[in-house]
């Protein structure tokens, strides 16, 4: 495959509201075909030119293929219903995190950033100040306050990464490294700055790419607030309608069509058929609440299940387990837990 990008004029401009609407997690990728490297690195680049504090550039990243002489420590790092996602998949994209940056290039980033003419003395910039006050105290902070200040510029990066990628058709998703903690580090050897952030599947999709519709959300109320927190920040039908339109907000999953396409991509591979279900009180209790956004293919979806499959009885030992973590975090559980029998 030739590694040059075609002219630009040839690839097809995504409107940014319709690549945010398209965007999915894409769980199976065909194994077949190779993202193109000029959309690798079309990726890097938007996550490069995402916003960072200071202009410090802490968001790093290794790109790897199953050639890769790290491949099958990667995959013993994966968490288990990842292992054949990042086997189908094009490239993962190891995002890290580099808390150097915070000590050692705040000077730079923002000396940069004058000399750009984006630092003026009208917002109160000034070299002396700066540099007696504002550095040092930014440098002063521990180790895990930089951690958390950086770990979400790298969250900015990684998603400006996949929309970029979704508006060249490159399916995208984020997956976690929970078998081996530490071990991704240890793989590649990083310095002890170094936090392996996220790991990120990169490839052609092998399903839709609109996967079966968009997935359901809580109800836009109940997630942003009117000036004061609790007052909802009413959504605005006629909004709604001309985001449709847009492409952002897409029609729910699932899509007709879809249990039936999960089905057959686990029969082309060999692979257990079903889905994952919840128990029929869970299911019910879902259906019931006010909180979430489903519409009405997603409820036949749900009464269809409730009908016709064999669901799983809850596991009496999770419910001292449940208990005692919504205790923890001081949540009531009553609503989460099956009725004492
Ligand atoms: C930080 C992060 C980590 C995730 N890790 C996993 C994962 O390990 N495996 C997986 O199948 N999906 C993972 N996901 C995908 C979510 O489960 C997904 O966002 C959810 O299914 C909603 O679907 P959507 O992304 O298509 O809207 C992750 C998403 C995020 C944001």
């Amino acid at each position: 495959m030739s590694d040059q990008p075609p002219a630009s004029a040839e690839i097809p401009d995504v409107p940014v509201l319709r690549a945010l609407g398209n965007r999915r997690s894409i769980r199976y990728f065909d194994a077949s075909r190779t993202v193109e490297r000029w959309k690798i690195e079309t990726m890097l680049q938007a996550a490069r030119f995402s916003s960072c504090q200071g202009n410090i550039n802490c968001t790093e990243a290794i790109i790897v293929t199953k050639d890769s002489e790290y491949w099958e420590d990667l995959e013993e790092c994966v968490s288990g219903f990842n292992v054949q996602i990042i086997n189908q998949a094009s490239h993962l994209i190891i995002w890290l995190t580099n808390l150097n940056a915070w000590y050692g290039r705040a000077v730079d980033g923002i000396s940069s950033l004058s000399i750009a003419g984006a630092m003026a003395k009208y917002h109160g910039w000034n070299y002396e100040f700066s540099m007696t006050q504002t550095i040092p105290r930014l440098m002063s902070f521990p180790t895990e306050r930089t951690e958390n200040l950086l770990r979400f510029e790298t969250g900015q990066a990684v998603a400006n990464a996949m929309t970029a990628g979704v508006g060249l058709g490159v399916g995208n998703i984020l997956i976690a490294f929970g078998r081996k903690p530490g071990g991704v580090e240890k793989t590649f050897g990083l310095p002890p700055h170094y936090r392996f952030t996220w790991g990120h599947a990169v490839g052609y999709p092998l399903e839709g790419a609109d996967a079966g519709g968009q997935r359901p959300r809580l109800k836009f109320e109940k997630l942003f607030h009117d000036n004061a927190y609790g007052t909802p920040f009413q959504s605005d039908p006629d909004t709604v309608e001309m985001l449709k339109e847009k492409g952002l907000i897409q029609p729910q999953a699932p899509l007709p069509g879809r249990i039936q396409e999960m089905e057959r991509i686990a029969a082309d591979h060999g692979r257990d058929p079903g889905v994952l279900y919840f128990p029929e009180r869970e299911i019910e209790r879902l259906m019931a609440d006010e909180d979430w956004d489903f519409d009405e293919g997603w409820r036949e979806r749900a009464r269809d299940v409730l009908a016709s499959q064999d669901l799983p009885d809850y596991p009496d030992e999770m419910r001292e387990t449940f208990k005692q973590l919504m205790a923890e975090h001081g949540i009531d559980a009553s609503k989460f837990l099956p009725a004492e029998e």
